[in-house]
C-alpha cells in the first residue's frame, strides 16, 4: 500500500481532501514508479480545490501539480533513468507517496540539490525562465517590471534576469518586503501605490521596460502597462487580485502595448521534449548554484494536507508550504 492526498470535490469547505491507503503502483514498459520526496502548494492546486483552474481533473483525483522524487522501480525500456535516480516527474498526481511516471514526462535531476529546493524547480522559475525569453528579445541592460515580485515566479524572475545581466523593477504590495527584495536583487523595488506612468522613467534611468509580467490583474496590472516602452508586450499569467484588466484605449493606439498570456502547461505541451529537458537542465544547475532559491514558509507531512493547505491559502505567507512525503 501507499498513501496519496485524494481529492472528491471542488469547492467545498473545508477542502474535501483526505490521504487514503491506495495501492502501491507497478512500473510498467516506458514508465517508472516515482517514489516522492517532497511537492509544494501552490496558487494553482488552491484553485483546483477550488474548481476555478482552468483545467481540472475528474474526480476523486490525486492531486498536486509539482514536485521531486526518486525513481524506486523500473518498467522495461525506460531508456537511462534508473533506480534511484532524482527526477522531477511533470505529471499531475504529486501529493502521494507514489506516482507512475512514462519516461516522456520526466527529468532527471543532479544528485545533491536540497529536496525542498528541488520539489518548486518544475513550475515557478520554469514559467520565469519562458516569460524572460519568449516574448521580448531582452539584451544585458534591459529591463522588466514585475507585480506579485515577492512571489516563487517573482522571485526566480528576479533571481534569473540577474544572471542574465537583465534588470527588474518590481511591485510589491507590503513595504516590508522591499529591503529582502532588493538584497535578493531586486535592482527596483517599489509598493503598488507607486504610479508608474509618472516614475518609471526615473526609476529605470529612462530606460522604459520592454517587458511587463502580471500576475495580479486589475489596477496593478494597468500600472505595470504604463510603464512600459512602446511596443511591449505585457504577459499575464496569474490573476492574484482577481479583478480583469483594464485596458485604455490610448495604450493601444498610441504605445501599441500588447496583451498577452502565458500557461507553463501549454508551453510543455507543444515543446519538444528535447527543448524541455533541456531548459530543465539549466534550471536544475542554477539550482545548485545556488542562483535559484524559493523562501520555505513550513513543511507538513503528507497526513497533513488540510492543515497544509489552509497555512499555504493564509495571505502574507513568509514563503511556500510544502508537503514531505
Ligand atoms: N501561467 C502559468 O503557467 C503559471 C505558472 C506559475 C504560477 N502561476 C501563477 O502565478 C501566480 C504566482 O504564483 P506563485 O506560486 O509564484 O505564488 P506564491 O509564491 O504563492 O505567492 C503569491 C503572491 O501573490 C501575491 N498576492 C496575493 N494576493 C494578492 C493581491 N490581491 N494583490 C497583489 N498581490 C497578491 C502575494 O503577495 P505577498 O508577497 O504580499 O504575500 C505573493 O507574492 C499565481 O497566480 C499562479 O497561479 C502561473
Amino acid at each position: 500500500m501507499q498513501t496519496a492526498c485524494r481529492l472528491t470535490g471542488f469547492g467545498e469547505k473545508p477542502p474535501a481532501l483526505s490521504v487514503e491507503n491506495v495501492a502501491a503502483l507497478e512500473p510498467r514498459p516506458g514508465a517508472v514508479v516515482v517514489r516522492m520526496l517532497a511537492a509544494p502548494i501552490n496558487p494553482a492546486d488552491l484553485n483546483v480545490i477550488e474548481g476555478t483552474y482552468g483545467e481540472l481533473p475528474s474526480l476523486p483525483s490525486t492531486i498536486g501539480n509539482e514536485g521531486v522524487g526518486v525513481v524506486e522501480r523500473v518498467g522495461a525500456s525506460v531508456g537511462e533513468f534508473f533506480v534511484g535516480q532524482t527526477v522531477l516527474p511533470l505529471a499531475f498526481g504529486t501529493w502521494a507517496e507514489q506516482m507512475l511516471v512514462p519516461v516522456e514526462a520526466l527529468v532527471a535531476l543532479p544528485e545533491g540539490l536540497d529536496p525542498l529546493q528541488a520539489a518548486m524547480l518544475g513550475v515557478n522559475p520554469a514559467t520565469a525562465w519562458r516569460m524572460i525569453h519568449d516574448f521580448a528579445n531582452l539584451q544585458p541592460g534591459d529591463w522588466i517590471v514585475q507585480n506579485a515580485a515577492n512571489s516563487g515566479v517573482g522571485r526566480a524572475v528576479i533571481q534569473l534576469a540577474k544572471v542574465l545581466g537583465i534588470r527588474t523593477l518590481n511591485v510589491v504590495r507590503r513595504g516590508e518586503l522591499i529591503e529582502d527584495l532588493r538584497a535578493s536583487g531586486g535592482d527596483v523595488v517599489v509598493t503598488e501605490d507607486v504610479d508608474l506612468r509618472l516614475e518609471a522613467r526615473d526609476l529605470c534611468g529612462a530606460n522604459f521596460p520592454k517587458l511587463g509580467l502580471n500576475a495580479v490583474g486589475g489596477a496593478s496590472a494597468l500600472n505595470l502597462a504604463n510603464a512600459l516602452c512602446a511596443g511591449a508586450p505585457l504577459v499575464t499569467y496569474g490573476a492574484m487580485g482577481r479583478q480583469p484588466l483594464k485596458i485604455p484605449n490610448g495604450l493601444l493606439i498610441f504605445k501599441n502595448i500588447s496583451f498577452q498570456g502565458f500557461w507553463l502547461r501549454r508551453w510543455k505541451e507543444s515543446a519538444p521534449l528535447a527543448d524541455v529537458r533541456a531548459m530543465y537542465e539549466k534550471l536544475a544547475g542554477y539550482l545548485a548554484a545556488g542562483v535559484l532559491h524559493t523562501p520555505v514558509h513550513k513543511v507538513f507531512p503528507l497526513d497533513q494536507v488540510v492543515e497544509a493547505v489552509a497555512e499555504a491559502a493564509m495571505e502574507r505567507r513568509s514563503g511556500k508550504v510544502l508537503l514531505r512525503m
